[in-house]
């Protein structure tokens, strides 16, 4: 049984308790639900690649509190300084030297030097961090390989019964997971793109970002074939076939519309709960073409791995 939680004084407190029970909790943050885990109990860590079905260890984010808490298990640089007092709390993770003695389990970061960190800024998310007093391991809560989950209702269709409970908080502001900025090379690196937009980041930075070619990530948001609905989908769809559904995007005939106003933040926000609702009908999903700038970007991304071949 999946436990349904509030974010009252109560529901904040019992999400804490059953963290630091070794459990797992899917949690709301303004990117996308997390499924949660205490960073430093490896088996509860171990319990999150068994819940979604991941076939391989991969290195999680760990979030935190605030930026004193990030501090503690990575070592801090300028431009991590820089990245986090423009956008933490928020859609930003930031890949880090991990720190000697952190405490995490080793599984936290499949045995690398580095470690993701992020500072959410969802109210409900920040306080169970605070309640716990300790870091929490949580990738996106959806079974591995499927569409992310936006809901509570999207978390228990692919989590009911594997994970202890989920805490309901509504949909998520965002839509689309963190954007993760590697601090550990030479220069500053985009290792996916996600909700805060690259231009923001290399404003903040003064430089342009390296892109990391996908072959040196070991990131599972970087396999071809990830965010996948069960029937194909095609993109950059100007028309329609016989017995598809369409994904709009601006002012069209559609069956659903990522943003008829033609807006990328309102279309990041909808992404998956769209993708899922259109999954539901188990027709193959068309997409119209979608500005590949801003939140685009993200958006463009996770449209491409759901039309990779699988
Ligand atoms: O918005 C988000 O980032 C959400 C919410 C729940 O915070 N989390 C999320 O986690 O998307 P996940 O596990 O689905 O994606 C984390 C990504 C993975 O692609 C992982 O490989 C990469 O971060 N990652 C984690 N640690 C890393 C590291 N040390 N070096 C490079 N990539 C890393
Ligand atoms: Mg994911």
């Amino acid at each position: 049984m999946t436990e349904t939680l509030t974010s009252t004084a109560e529901g904040i407190a019992r999400a804490a308790e059953l963290l630091r029970d070794g459990v797992l909790v899917a949690l709301p943050t303004e990117t996308v639900y997390g499924l949660a885990a205490d960073a430093r109990n490896g088996v509860a860590v171990a319990g999150i690649y068994e819940a979604k079905g991941r076939p391989s260890f991969n290195p999680l984010i760990v979030h935190l509190p605030d930026v004193e808490a990030a501090k503690r298990y990575v070592e801090w640089s300028d431009e991590a300084d820089r990245l986090a007092q423009a956008f933490w709390p928020g859609a930003l993770t930031l890949v880090l030297p991990l720190k000697a003695g952190s405490g995490l389990s080793s599984l936290v970061t499949a045995g690398l030097p580095s470690l993701a960190v992020r500072v959410p800024a969802h109210p409900a998310m920040k306080q169970v961090l605070e309640a716990l007093e300790g870091p929490v391991a949580a990738p996106s809560a959806n079974p591995s390989g499927k569409i992310s989950a936006t809901t509570a209702a999207h978390v228990l269709a692919g989590l009911q019964g594997r994970i202890a409970a989920v805490l309901d908080d509504g949909p998520c502001s965002v839509g689309v997971e963190s954007t993760i900025i590697g601090l550990t090379g030479e220069r500053p690196a985009l290792l996916r793109a996600g909700g805060l937009p690259v231009e923001a980041v290399e404003a903040a930075l003064g430089e342009t970002l390296e892109t990391v070619d996908g072959a040196e990530i070991i990131a599972p948001g970087q396999l071809q074939s990830h965010y996948a609905p069960g029937a194909a989908v095609r993109l950059d769809a100007v028309t329609v076939e016989p017995g598809e559904v369409l994904l709009g995007f601006g002012p069209m005939d559609c069956d659903l519309n990522l943003s008829p106003a033609g807006d990328l933040t309102e279309a990041a926000a909808n992404l998956f709960d769209h993708l899922h609702q259109l999954d539901a009908t188990g027709k193959p999903i068309s997409v119209a073409p979608i500005p590949d700038h801003g939140l685009g970007r993200a958006i463009n991304d996770r449209l491409a791995r759901a039309a990779a071949p699988r």
